[in-house]
């Protein structure tokens, strides 16, 4: 699997860049507070020449954080079926900002109203299979590490503590949960496991190969053997598309036009089907708590290769 840089890639990230003066880092999370706001880095891999290209600093690590969503729902309902994931999380987008409460109060049944957001993610997460909160963890990074290719994936365990003794919001989403049923045990237990898997750690190429396997339909881009199921991947990519931007994945969708998932972090992972898999890192983030410049990134390079699906 060959990686080199690529000019055309460089001037687009070039350009982005500028933007990354009018966003902010996620300042919630004290420990995402402490990098570099005009860091941005991209890679792509193109699954035809099984290659990678790349531009800015592609060996900057950053934190999954919301792209875990995505991810852990592609095991979640490996776990338990679609049938029963989607009976507790619902599969509509919402126009609220991700950890907002107030929409799983006015929805009756109470359920979060989808994957991507704060409540539908952690009662995604409380599905994993597990005996014990160890084996739920192991199973969330073991099978993230497949996605990558890389058995050194690993947590970031100070971005990982610094969200557990700060999310109170989270727990308030948790707690309201159980109360109505929606997920069951013990609420700090799934507080770890969440902050854990937002925490795991990787650089845009790592991103860009994940996004491969989604582009592939589950398939690994190496090997061709299945990670994940293929109806369960098609799942994945349509709620990428409905809101994996949060409350931007509407005008998203029309500028770029490829499933794409975004985290707090400044991490993008974008699929465009058949074709790549894309990883951005870029931590000025917009009002909306997605990448400025990575959005930029994704809207060049749609533009100038006709990625979008629509
Ligand atoms: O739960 C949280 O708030 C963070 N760990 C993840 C949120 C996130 O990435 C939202 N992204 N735009």
């Amino acid at each position: 699997m060959t990686c080199h840089t690529n000019a055309d890639l460089q001037k687009i990230v070039n350009e982005a860049a500028l933007h990354t003066v009018y966003g902010e880092v996620a300042g919630y999370i004290p420990a995402l507070a402490e990098v570099n706001r005009h860091d941005l880095s991209a890679a792509v891999y193109n699954i035809k020449e099984k290659s990678c290209i790349y531009a800015g600093d592609y060996q900057n690590k950053f934190t999954l954080q919301s792209i875990s969503k995505v991810l852990v729902l592609a095991l979640a309902i490996q776990d338990m079926g679609s049938e029963y994931v989607f009976g507790k999380v619902g599969m509509e987008p919402t126009g609220e900002p991700f950890n907002s409460i107030s929409k799983l109060e006015t929805s009756i049944p109470s359920k979060p109203l989808n994957p991507m957001i704060n409540a539908g993610a952690l009662a995604v997460t409380n599905m994993i299979k597990g005996e014990s909160s160890d084996e739920k963890w192991h199973r969330i990074i073991e099978f993230v590490g497949r996605l990558v290719n890389d058995k050194n994936v690993s947590c970031n365990e100070i971005v990982a503590k610094s969200e557990f003794e700060t999310s109170w919001l989270n727990r308030a989403l948790c707690y309201f949960m159980k109360q109505h049923g929606v997920i069951n045990g013990d609420v700090e237990e799934l507080i770890d496991i969440y902050t854990r898997q937002c925490a795991i750690e990787m650089n845009c190429f790592d991103l860009a190969r994940a996004g491969a396997v989604l582009a592939l339909d589950g398939k690994d881009p190496e090997t061709y053997e299945e990670v994940i199921p293929s109806d369960i991947a098609r799942v994945c990519k349509t709620l990428m598309v409905t809101c994996g931007m949060y409350n931007a994945s509407g005008e998203f969708a029309i500028k770029v036009g490829i499933p794409a998932k975004s985290g707090v972090s400044g991490g993008i992972l974008a699929v465009v089907p058949n074709k790549c898999g894309i990883g951005i890192f870029g931590p000025s983030l917009d009002k909306r708590g997605n990448s400025i410049a990575g959005v930029k990134v994704l809207e060049m390079l749609s533009n100038r290769n006709d990625y979008s699906i629509f």
